[in-house]
């Protein structure tokens, strides 16, 4: 008898500790949104698809973010399934609630070499098409898709992901570097540019925090800026975990970017649960999916990390955005281990702040 009342004692003193008004002195305990919390370092934004627009989530959207990225909808593929086809509903969708709710909206992806239609690529017979023909369909997509988009996006992610992980070799093999080699990065911005003058243009990439990476990132981007072409801004995806970056790898990682004149934007954030794994996998035996106390205090404490040091960038730091709403659906439960549960976000599966929330707003 004696145990469970210490028990229960205990608990309620941990619950007490973890409360709203403990951790961030808000008055009553009233939360006031993340968003709020942030209202004089950087805007905090959120990646959306089109059916988290509705009931408990869409409420959550509003309360705690200003800004929206969609998650899957304006990627090329999606919106622009065949030549003649533009799939345009679920994105307006998007874009109708960014107006409806005052927020601001990023545009998600004009060209990336993931999730692009079939059709760009190929003529009537299958063969690659020249690289003449790729630039009349990446400028006639990427003119259609800002022009829609022109009256409610501030900025877009106008190339994805051009680097390669690889250290031996600089640009990702894709397909556009195989048709068109590295002149197509430039022509996308131009295009882009040419479309909204006003848009703020930028390069978006993951494994920011990898040294070598990072670097061909800056050199390309500085390559860029001295032709002239117009670039605004550098989106540091940021896909982490509770193993890394490191407070100073973090620190590297956003100094690297400013003083070249660019904006720097937090584009993807999450905090995964497991160490990163960039590549696809099975499931096997030995993934454990469980989140347990050590692996919460581990997230608390990255997150904590990772906020601080925002923080003091924020004259540095013109956007923070999380990739996804809360642990009900992240990208991250089908990747890199397909079926494995990851809790990555501020937001747990019933959509409720977790302890790492009130740790980030409780400064
Ligand atoms: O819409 C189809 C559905 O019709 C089909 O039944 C189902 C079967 O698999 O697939 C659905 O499409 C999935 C799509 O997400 C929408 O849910 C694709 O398979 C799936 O591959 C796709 O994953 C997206 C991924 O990009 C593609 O690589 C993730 O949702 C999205 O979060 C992720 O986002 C990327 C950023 O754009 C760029 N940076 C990395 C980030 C994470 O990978």
């Amino acid at each position: 008898m004696m145990k469970v009342d210490v028990k229960i004692w205990a608990v309620s003193a941990l619950l007490l500790a973890c409360s709203p008004s403990q951790d961030t002195g808000t008055e009553e305990g009233k939360d006031l949104g993340l968003s709020t919390y942030y209202k004089d370092y950087f805007p905090i934004g959120v990646a959306v698809s089109p059916s988290a627009l509705q009931g408990v989530q869409a409420q959550l959207i509003k309360d705690n973010f200003v800004s929206m990225t969609p998650e899957n909808v304006m990627k090329s593929g999606p919106i622009h399934p065949q030549e003649e086809v533009y799939n345009w509903a679920p994105a307006d969708k998007v874009a109708a609630f960014a107006k409806e709710n005052q927020m601001k909206l990023r545009g998600h992806a004009l060209l990336w070499h993931n999730q692009a239609p079939d059709w760009l690529f190929v003529d009537s017979l299958g063969n690659d098409v020249s690289k003449e023909i790729l630039y009349q369909r990446l400028e006639r997509h990427i003119t259609d898709v800002v022009t829609r988009y022109k009256d409610v996006i501030y900025a877009w992610d106008v190339v994805n992901e051009a680097i390669s992980d690889e250290s031996g070799q600089f640009y990702r093999d894709s397909k556009w570097y195989q048709i068109c080699g590295e002149e197509f990065i430039a022509k996308a911005f131009e295009y882009a540019r040419a479309a909204d003058p006003n848009v703020q243009l930028f390069y978006n990439d993951y494994e920011v925090i990898n040294p070598v990476k990072r670097e061909k990132i800056y050199q390309m981007v500085k390559g860029l800026q001295d032709a002239g072409v117009p670039i605004d801004g550098v989106g540091i995806q940021g896909h982490w975990s509770v193993y890394e970056p490191s407070e100073s790898t973090l620190r590297a990682t956003i100094d690297r970017f400013t003083g070249m004149g660019l904006q720097v934007q937090i584009t993807e954030l999450d905090v995964s649960i497991y160490p990163k794994e960039h590549a696809p996998r099975d499931k096997n035996e030995d993934d454990d999916d469980t989140f347990t106390d050590e692996l919460k205090q581990k997230q608390i404490d990255q997150y904590d990390m990772i906020f601080r040091v925002f923080r003091e960038n924020k004259e540095k730091l013109s956007s923070v955005t999380f990739w996804n709403v809360s642990d009900q659906y992240s990208w991250l439960d089908f990747f890199p281990v397909n079926g494995r549960k990851d809790y990555p976000l501020l937001f747990d599966e019933d959509n409720q702040p977790k302890e790492a929330y009130w740790k980030v707003v409780g400064f």
